[in-house]
C-alpha cells in the first residue's frame, strides 16, 4: 500500500510496569546473555552463517546472501530438504523414539507419533503422492483438519520437493477453489470431515463443490476421520488408507536449492484477492528453527503446544517446521478451547503436562470474558513459559495472561511477525529480556526492524511511525506466486529497499517496540492520528471489560470519530452511566483528543478465522454501507447482530 503523510502515528498510551524473568529461568536459558544482540548487529551475514550450521546440508552453501533489491537468495548454492531436517537426522539418536506429535482429538482420543512411526507415515505418503505422478515442483493443496495427516502431508510433500498449499479447513468451497486454481495444484488432500464443537464440517463435499469445473486437480486423497458418508469419484478419489497400505516404507529425499519453494501460503489481507506467499527452503528453516529454539527456550523435555491450525503461517513455522528440526515434543489438539466445557485447553495443559504454551490475545480475551474458575479448575503447574501472536496484547489481556495462566512465574513472549516474514521478528528472548506488558520488546537478533516517518526516515524514541525492515532476512517472503509485481507494489513500493509491514508502531525511551494496529485502521481525529490499539487497550483497562474494537468514522468537523465496540466479562450488565464512565476512563488513560465519541456494546466482535478483529466491516456498518468482502469472516451471525443494533442505537 502507499502511505501519504497522514499515516504518521502519535504515542498516547504510557506502560510503566515491567517484569523480569526468575534468576532460575534466567540461570537455565538457551540465551544467557545479550552478547548475540550486538554480535549479530555488528555482523549480521556472520551471525545468519552461524545459524545455518543448525540444519543439515546435503551441500555446502557458498554465499549467504545475495541482494538484488526486493529479490532476495538466502545460501546460495547450499542443498537441503526439509522433511530430512525435521526427521530422518533425528533417527541416528535417541530421538528416534521421542514423541514428535502428541495427538489430541476433539472427542478425547489421542495418538503418539515418535519420530520414528513420523518418518515412516511420511516416508510412505510422499510414495503415495509420486505414484500419483506427483514430482518436484508440482504443488500439492491440502485441506485437512488438525490431525496428524495435516503435519505428515505437509512433511511428504517437503520430502519429495512438491510446494505445498495448505488451507485452513475452516475456510469456504469457494475460497478452496480460487487458491487451488492460483496454484494449479494437482492433487488435493482432505479428509471426510472435520469434527467441530460436536458437529461434522464436511470438508470433503465442501472439496467436491470446490473441485467443480477445476482441471489441474488429478487426484483427491481423503482421510477418514469422522466416519461421514461422502461421494468418492472413481479414478479421481482414494481413501488415505487404501493408499497407504501398499505404499513402501522409504522415500528417498529430494535434494533442495536453498532457494527452491518449500510452500505457498495464501494470505488475504484486508482487501484484494488473496496472495500466494512464497517460501524457500533454506533461509525459511534456518529462521525458523533459530527463532523457536531461543524465543521458546526449547529444552529436550518440553511439552511445547501452539494452538493455531496449520493453515496459518504460525501452524506452519511453530507446529511443524521449527519445532520439528529442533526435535520438539509438539502438542496438537484438533478442537475448540469450548468444547466440551471452557475449561479445554486447561485440562490438556493438565493431562500432557505442557510446559510452553504459544496462543493468541483473541483467545486470551475471550478467557478473560469467561473468568478465571476455569483455569483455577485444573493444575497449570507444569507450564513454564507463555507466548503470544497475532494481534497487540492489551497490557490488561497480558497480566491476566501471566496472573492465571502462568501463575507469575512464566516469562511472557510476546511475538511480532507476520505471513510475509515466515519467522518472529520481535520478541524478548525469555531468559534476558525484562518484559512490559502490551509491548513485543525488541527485534531479533539479526534482524533489522525500524520505525519511520514518511521519507523512510527513522523516527526518535518515544515516537510513532510505520513499521519496516531495513534489511532482508532468512525466512522472508521471496514473491507472491505467479505475481511479482504485485510482491513490488505491496510491500516494496514506498521507500527503495524497504519493506513496509503495513502496521504502525511506536517506541519508547528504552527502545522497546509496541504495535498500534494496521496503518488502514488508524484514526485521523483533527489531525491527530491514532493507532486503533491504544484506545482499544484503555477500554480493556476498566474492570468490566473484555474486549474492545474501535474505528474512525466520517465526521464533519474532526474528520473522523472515534466509534468504540465493547464487549464485557461474563456476568456483567451495561448499567446506567457505564458510557460515559467509559469515555471518561479512556480520556483520562490516554487524553482527550481520544475520548470516544460513542460506545455500542456487543457480545462478540466480528472476527477472521485465524481470530483478528475485523474492523473494516465495522466502519461499514458505522458508516450506513454495505458490507465489504466478508469471505474471511468466522461467524456472520455477529454481523446482522451488530448491523441491526447500531441502527437501532443511532
Ligand atoms: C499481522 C500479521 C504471524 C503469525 C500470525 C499472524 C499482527 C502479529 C503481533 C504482535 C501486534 C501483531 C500485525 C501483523 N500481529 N503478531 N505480537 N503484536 N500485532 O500472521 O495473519 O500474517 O498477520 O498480525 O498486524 O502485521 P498474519
Amino acid at each position: 500500500m502507499m502511505v501519504t503523510k497522514e499515516l504518521e502515528l502519535e504515542a498516547l498510551l504510557q506502560e510503566n510496569r515491567h517484569f523480569e524473568p526468575s534468576e532460575e529461568f534466567r540461570n537455565n536459558a538457551n540465551v544467557k546473555t545479550p552478547d548475540l544482540y550486538n554480535e549479530s548487529s555488528e555482523d549480521r551475514i556472520g551471525f545468519w552463517a552461524k545459524q545455518s550450521e543448525r540444519l543439515t546440508w546435503i551441500e555446502p552453501w557458498t554465499k549467504v546472501l545475495d541482494w538484488e533489491p526486493p529479490f532476495a537468495q538466502w545460501f546460495v548454492g547450499g542443498k537441503l530438504n526439509a522433511a530430512y531436517n525435521c526427521l530422518d537426522r533425528h533417527l541416528k539418536s535417541w530421538r528416534r523414539n521421542k514423541a514428535a506429535i502428541l495427538f489430541e482429538g476433539e472427542n478425547g482420543d489421542s495418538r503418539v507419533l515418535t519420530y520414528q512411526d513420523l518418518y515412516r507415515e511420511v516416508s510412505q505418503f510422499a510414495n503415495v503422492l509420486k505414484s500419483m505422478g506427483i514430482k518436484k515442483g508440482d504443488r500439492v493443496t491440502i485441506y485437512l483438519p488438525m490431525i496428524p495427516e495435516a503435519a505428515i502431508a505437509m512433511l511428504a510433500c517437503a520430502r519429495i520437493g512438491a510446494p505445498h498449499s495448505v488451507i485452513f479447513g475452516g475456510f469456504s468451497a469457494e475460497s478452496l477453489r480460487n487458491r487451488i486454481e492460483d496454484a494449479q495444484a494437482k492433487v488435493l488432500i482432505t479428509s471426510d470431515g472435520s469434527f467441530r464443537k460436536g458437529n461434522i464440517v464436511p470438508l470433503k463435499s465442501n472439496a467436491d463443490i470446490a473441485l467443480e469445473g477445476v482441471n489441474c486437480i488429478e487426484h483427491v486423497v481423503v482421510v477418514k476421520r469422522t466416519d461421514n458418508k461422502v461421494a468418492m469419484q472413481e479414478g479421481r478419489d482414494i481413501w488415505y488408507h487404501d493408499a497407504m497400505k501398499n505404499a513402501q516404507l522409504t522415500c528417498p529425499v529430494e535434494p533442495m536449492d536453498a532457494e527452491d519453494v518449500l510452500f505457498i501460503l495464501y494470505t488475504s489481507g484486508t482487501t484484494g484477492k488473496p496472495k500466494g506467499v512464497v517460501h524457500t527452503t533454506g533461509g525459511y528453516m534456518v529462521g525458523v528453527s533459530t527463532t523457536h529454539d531461543w524465543v521458546f527456550d526449547l529444552k529436550e523435555e518440553d511439552v511445547y503446544w501452539c494452538t493455531a491450525d496449520v493453515g496459518w503461517i504460525t501452524g506452519h513455522s511453530y507446529i511443524v517446521y521449527g519445532p520439528l528440526a529442533n526435535g520438539a515434543t509438539v502438542l496438537m489438539y484438533e478442537g475448540t478451547p469450548d468444547y466440551p466445557a471452557k475449561d479445554r485447553n486447561w485440562e490438556i495443559i493438565e493431562k500432557y503436562g505442557v510446559t510452553i504454551l504459544y496462543t493468541a490475545p483473541t483467545a486470551i480475551r475471550t478467557f478473560m470474558k469467561w473468568g478465571p474458575s476455569y483455569p483455577q479448575g485444573r493444575d497449570l503447574s507444569s507450564l513454564r513459559l507463555l507466548g503470544t501472536v497475532g494481534e497487540p496484547i492489551n497490557p490488561e489481556a497480558w497480566i491476566w495472561y501471566h496472573k492465571y495462566i502462568g501463575g507469575e512465574r512464566c516469562p511472557i513472549v510476546d511475538t511480532w511477525w507476520q505471513t510475509e516474514t515466515g519467522m518472529i521478528m520481535m520478541t524478548p528472548l525469555p531468559g534476558i529480556t525484562e518484559t512490559k506488558p502490551g509491548s513485543c520488546t525488541v527485534p531479533f537478533p539479526g534482524v533489522k526492524v525500524e520505525i519511520v516517518d514518511q521519507a523512510g526516515n527513522p523516527v526518535p524514541k518515544g515516537s510513532g511511525g510505520l513499521l519496516v525492515v531495513r534489511e532482508p532476512w532468512p525466512a522472508m517472503l521471496r514473491t507472491v506466486y505467479n505475481d511479482p509485481d504485485r510482491y513490488v507494489s505491496t510491500y516494496w513500493s514506498n521507500w527503495k529497499e524497504i519493506y513496509f509491514t503495513g502496521d504502525g508502531a511506536k517506541w519508547d525511551e528504552e527502545g522497546y517496540f509496541w504495535l498500534l494496529g494496521r496503518v488502514d485502521d488508524v484514526i485521523n481525529v483533527s489531525g491527530h492520528r491514532i493507532g486503533t490499539a491504544e484506545v482499544e487497550s484503555s477500554l480493556v483497562d476498566y474492570p468490566l471489560v473484555a474486549e474492545a474494537a474501535c474505528i474512525g468514522k466520517d465526521h464533519e468537523v474532526k474528520g473522523q470519530a472515534i466509534v468504540c465496540f465493547v464487549t464485557l466479562k461474563e456476568g456483567f450488565k451495561v448499567m446506567d452511566g457505564l458510557v460515559d464512565e467509559l469515555k471518561q476512563h479512556v480520556g483520562k488513560k490516554i487524553g482527550a483528543i481520544a475520548r470516544p465519541d460513542d460506545i455500542f456494546f456487543t457480545a462478540e466482535l466480528p472476527k477472521t478465522r485465524s481470530g483478528k478483529i475485523m474492523r473494516r466491516l465495522l466502519r461499514d456498518i458505522a458508516e450506513g454501507r454495505a458490507l465489504g468482502d466478508v469471505s474471511t469472516l468466522a461467524d456472520a451471525a455477529v454481523l446482522d447482530f451488530l448491523k441491526r443494533k447500531y441502527n437501532e442505537e443511532e
